[in-house]
């Protein structure tokens, strides 16, 4: 399938508008070739998205979560027959290799699969009353328009993973992509729109990042923000929204530690590795960031690694065949770079890969697992996000324990063990919000996704991912 480059448009209030509006260029990593264009909206769009989102609120709110639920039904249903035309346009904007971005579609479905029946369990509670002619109850409310501002790496899940529990539950929403990837989000509110969503329901605004939150903030129409993105930017947003005590839900960055103790299936734990940290070129916020491995499986692990990063192609994700996409752009690949330089001046060894790939106009790095690091280099305390192994030896279950945890982040944590009780005994230890044990790919829709300090607050996903869009309202009932 070509996909055809296109001039794609926002959606306000059921409109597509902004064809008045300049332009921002979305850009192919791998070949930079410019691939479509979407307009450069400001605080005006913003404004109008919030204002339409307001007025759809009450009749949205009012529909029974049946009906809401066949919204959602009709979305998921609509996002898996359109699957192909979604991975497509997803390759092409940020880079994923194809077999990925059509599993990342599935993905995003489930979650709006999920919380359309999540939807329907929104209970609330009698509670015992202290005195007669008394009654107790808890009401559940959605907590009202919401803005959903989402990352470039996972440009289709992490918008459903907020927008499926928001409209489940009976907000309305504002959804503001990456400008990096906002081609999968228009084509998501295309198929919203064919879902038969009423206007104002889902709104979409593209184009200035800053001058769109920096709107949203300020509106006191809007509730609830949920965002994925950096903990920097996080930060900003906790302070901004202060002064209107805004309902906040955000996942931030991550540096996730991998142990592989010496007891474990050093192939296991491989494949883990690959798995974790190769994802997305290593672009994911739960990648494999640093990796522990106890000295008596230490070179093993480091052989098998190096031949199975060896055996990854690298290449331009439309090519069925590639299992490393480029980095989302030069940014991208100079910190990556900049990361290897600082191991390898202190004395780290790399074992394959450590380079960028110079031929063609891509921004790509070479595969790379680099040995003998330690806690002094960039790469061990910072999120590198590009597809860079780092591997240090480690002697105990301890050791392990207090190096995972010297972070301020504490998003995803893997182990591998063969042994129970040393397994439990470690990650009763660790600061993380989702733990893989002997499992590299921890994600689901039915599970909470989030992190601890640095890393968030509150889950996405499972039951407790429509807890961040819903208000309890308690109501106590004189009957005398
Ligand atoms: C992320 O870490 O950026 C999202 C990955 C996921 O949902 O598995």
């Amino acid at each position: 399938m070509t996909v055809k480059t296109d001039n794609y448009l926002m959606c306000i209030n059921g409109e597509w508008v902004g064809d008045e509006l300049g332009t921002l260029n979305v850009t192919n990593p791998a070949n930079g070739e410019i691939v479509g264009t979407v307009p450069n909206g400001g605080e005006k769009e913003a404004d109008l998205a919030v204002a339409a989102a307001h007025d759809a609120f009450a009749s949205w709110s009012e529909l029974t979560a049946h009906d809401r639920a066949g919204y959602l039904q009709k979305l998921n249903q609509l996002m898996l027959e359109h699957q192909e035309e979604l991975a497509q346009i997803m390759t092409i904007e940020m880079g994923k290799p194809i077999k990925e971005s059509r599993g990342e579609v599935n993905y995003a479905a489930s979650f709006i699969e999920w919380f359309a029946e999540e939807g329907k369990r929104i209970y609330g509670e009698t509670i015992p009353t202290h005195k007669d002619g008394k009654r107790l109850q808890v009401w559940k409310k959605p907590v009202g328009v919401v803005a959903a501002i989402t990352p470039w790496n996972f440009p289709a899940a992490m918008l459903t993973r907020k927008m499926g529990p928001a409209l489940a539950a009976g907000c309305t929403v504002v959804m503001k992509p990456s400008g990096e990837s906002p081609l999968t989000a228009v084509k998501l509110m295309e198929l919203c729109e064919k879902a038969g969503f009423p206007k104002g329901v889902v709104n979409l605004v593209t184009g200035s990042s800053s001058k769109i939150a920096g709107a949203i903030m300020a509106n006191d129409k809007v509730r609830k923000i949920t965002f994925t993105g950096s903990t920097e930017v996080g930060k900003v947003l906790i302070r901004q929204s202060a002064d209107q005590v805004k309902n906040l839900s955000l996942e931030l960055g991550g540096h996730a530690p991998l142990v592989v103790l010496d007891d474990a299936d050093v192939d296991l734990a491989v494949k883990g590795a690959v798995a974790s940290k190769f994802r997305n070129a290593g672009q994911t916020c739960i990648c494999a960031n640093r990796i522990y491995v106890q000295e008596g499986v230490y070179d093993a692990f480091n052989d098998k690694l190096a031949k199975a990063v060896e055996a990854l192609k690298v290449g331009d994700g439309t090519d069925e065949t590639v299992d490393v996409g480029p980095l989302i752009n030069q940014d991208g690949l100079d910190k990556v770079s900049r990361h290897m330089q600082d191991a390898v001046s202190k004395g780290a060894n790399v074992v394959t890969g450590g380079e960028p790939v110079t031929d063609g106009k891509g921004v790509f790095y070479q595969p790379t697992v680099v040995k003998d690091v330690d806690e002094s280099m960039v790469v061990m305390q910072e999120e590198t996000f590009g597809p860079v192994a780092p591997v240090q030896k480690i002697t105990s279950d301890e050791e392990a324990a207090k190096l995972a945890n010297d972070t301020p982040y504490g998003l995803a944590a893997y182990v591998f063990t063969e042994n129970v009780a040393r397994g439990t005994k470690l990650i009763e230890k660790l600061d993380f919000g989702i733990v893989g044990w002997n499992d590299g790919a921890p994600s689901a829709p039915q599970v909470p996704f989030g992190g601890m300090k640095e890393s968030g607050i509150g889950r996405e996903g499972g039951h407790e991912g429509i807890d961040a869009f819903i208000e309890s309202q308690y109501v106590s009932i004189g009957m005398e």
